[in-house]
């Protein structure tokens, strides 16, 4: 294994799952988190469930169970040290390539995910495939600007920025993904995310339905 690659090793293992817990655990988004976790119902699928921050927001009354799944090792044994009111089941898995059958779920929650898949649109096609007919994507993501002078940086900015931030790019187009995928939003608010990427980061905060 060459330096940068154990680098890369010790940064995925040791940094990054601290790294996003400040980020992505702040209060702020702690709200947010809540109100989109608030909708869940039924059999839950959590898509790049990371190191479990929504675990202990799923509420037993309305949820069956979560079953998150990420790529990285080191966030799902975190995940799994997650307090939660309901049964979670943790699996090794990447969002493109699903490892469930068809019309398995009532609901998928994807939370700051979308930025950091590789395709979202097969991302969400996959989510489409295992949602039963009715079923929702519910949703917290960051992307791209409709300020075009915002986008315009969004995307210069995202070569350099998904290298330091496990992939995360700037400039991911939430409802045109959702509506290529076959979804049909349902209500979407889009609101300044001051606590990411400041000014550069809008996040789209809704649900979607699987038509
Ligand atoms: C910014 S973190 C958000 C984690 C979590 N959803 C949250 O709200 O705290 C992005 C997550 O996407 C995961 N991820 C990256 N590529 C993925 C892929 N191809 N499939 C599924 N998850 C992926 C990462 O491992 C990480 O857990």
């Amino acid at each position: 294994m060459g330096a940068i690659e154990r680098l890369r090793t010790t940064w995925d293992a040791r940094v990054y799952p601290h790294l996003l817990d400040r980020v992505c655990g702040t209060a702020a988004i702690s709200v947010e988190r809540r109100r989109c976790i608030a909708a869940a119902s039924g059999e839950v699928l959590e898509v790049g469930v990371g190191s479990g921050l929504n675990l202990p927001l799923f509420d037993a009354r309305t949820v069956a169970r979560v079953t998150g799944i990420d790529p990285s090792a080191p966030l799902l044994a975190r995940a799994a040290a997650r307090p939660a009111a309901v049964p979670v089941e943790l699996r090794r898995a990447v969002a493109e390539a699903l490892p469930f059958d068809a019309g398995r779920f009532d609901t998928v929650v994807f939370t700051y995910t979308l930025c950091s898949v590789d395709d979202p649109r097969q991302t969400l096609r996959e989510a489409r495939r295992v949602l039963r007919a009715g079923g929702r994507v519910l949703f917290v993501e960051h992307g791209l600007s409709p300020d075009p002078a915002i986008a315009r940086w969004q995307r210069r900015l995202t070569s350099v920025w998904r290298t330091v931030s496990g992939n995360c790019h700037l400039d991911r187009d939430v409802p045109r993904e959702l509506l290529a995928a076959g979804f049909c939003i349902e209500h979407m608010g889009g609101y300044q995310d001051h606590h990411r990427a400041g000014w550069l980061s809008v996040a789209y905060l809704g649900a979607a339905t699987r038509s």
